[in-house]
């Protein structure tokens, strides 16, 4: 019998309702394979710094480290909100960074999927989006602006100002493009390189090593793409692209674009791998406005669990049955409420009755 600890980081705003919905899966799972999963919740985010005064307190900290993977809800408050908690100990500054940092979590796989028969979902006309999308985009994390040196003040003519900076050196570079190369050797032999080479020095030096790395996988087709002219092919023609490989602030922006051309950030699910630890969270935030309504998408989420299933325990044909089952539920017509206008031939659940098909679609 094998054994996973998986620390269970529900987080703030929708993050604990459709943290239910990936317990309900890992139940299922778990009761059907010669597994363990031992969940250990954690406090996480503005909820944890109410409670605690801090949003990553050190039982939590010591909860990750224990695990063998972690699993993150949403973390954020609204606006109003979050001017309660001083500023560097916000959970965005407070929490998630200093956990992507603490783990190295540099690998960011952001899948776009939108198999054929969700492929009405996007909001791009049907000849644009065709039988659906199938796309990586593969983020670096734990570099760039997020986790530059950073200062405020007033200078020197009494203006306040602000300063941060974007710096990669050749190691933290080279890491995040093996595993691009390494992806697309897995799926369609195709790597778009996102850059910005035209302004940034920082991206200068990526193509270079994207060019270095390249040699030693030969059989990958590379296309250099300048970041603002990608997210116009992303709206005009998203199928060219395959694995997309970029830094981490063009990569924050990217992908929520997907995720629009998806029809809603709720499908966008996400693994943040280290050398040594992963965590899995959908890309979307706590959706303030709409927590407690029972009424969010849990799909981002559950499709974290897959990804954590494959990616963690190399569980891999749970994770397709998981993705399957996901599809099911939507081929037969049901959905959130955030797809819903897009097809208004659609049965709405909420974010319970979600899981609840999809554990049934499961157990089929
Ligand atoms: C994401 C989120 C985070 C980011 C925020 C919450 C700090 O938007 O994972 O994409 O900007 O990386
Ligand atoms: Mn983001």
């Amino acid at each position: 019998m094998t054994q996973y600890n998986i620390a269970l980081l529900a987080g703030d705003g929708i993050g604990p309702e459709i943290m239910v919905e990936a317990v309900k899966v890992l139940k299922v799972i778990e009761s059907r394979n010669d597994v363990v999963f031992n969940l250990m919740p954690v406090e996480f985010g503005a909820s944890a710094w109410f409670k605690t005064g801090s949003s990553f307190p050190q039982e939590s900290i010591d909860a990750c480290d224990k695990a063998d993977a972690i699993l993150k809800g949403t973390i954020g408050l609204s606006h109003e909100e979050s001017k309660k908690i001083p500023i560097d100990e916000q959970p965005e500054r407070g929490a998630l960074l200093p956990m992507r940092r603490r783990y190295d979590t540099y690998a960011n796989f952001r899948p776009v999927y939108l198999p054929t028969e969700l492929a009405h979902f996007s909001p791009l006309k049907p000849e644009i989006i065709g039988s659906g999308l199938d796309i990586l985009i593969i983020r670096e994390l734990v570099g760039g602006l997020y986790f530059g040196k950073k200062e405020a003040g007033v200078n020197e003519k009494g203006l306040r100002y602000a300063r941060e900076t974007l710096e990669y050196d050749e190691d933290q570079i080279k890491r995040i493009v093996e595993i691009a190369f390494q992806s697309a050797m897995k799926r369609k032999k195709k790597l778009h390189s996102i850059h910005k080479s035209n302004v940034l020095k920082s991206s200068v030096l990526w193509t270079e090593i994207v060019g270095e790395v390249g040699k030693d996988y030969p059989e990958v087709k590379v296309e250099h793409i300048l970041v603002d002219a990608a997210a116009t092919y992303l709206c005009l023609n998203p199928s060219q692209f395959d694995v997309m490989v970029m830094e981490n602030l063009f990569g924050d922006i990217l992908s929520d674009q997907a995720g629009g051309i998806l029809g809603s950030l709720g499908l966008m699910p996400s693994a943040c791998v280290g050398p040594e630890k992963a965590y899995y969270e959908p890309s979307h935030g706590s959706a303030p406005d709409i927590a407690g309504k029972n009424i969010a998408n849990p799909y981002a989420m559950i499709g974290s669990v897959a990804m954590m299933l494959e990616m963690s325990f190399g569980m891999d044909e749970e994770s397709a049955n998981l993705w399957a089952a996901m599809r099911t539920v939507f081929a037969d017509g049901y959905s959130t409420a955030d797809l819903s206008e897009a097809d208004s031939g659609i049965t709405l659940v909420s974010t319970a009755e979600f899981g609840d098909k999809v554990v049934e679609a499961l157990t089929k």
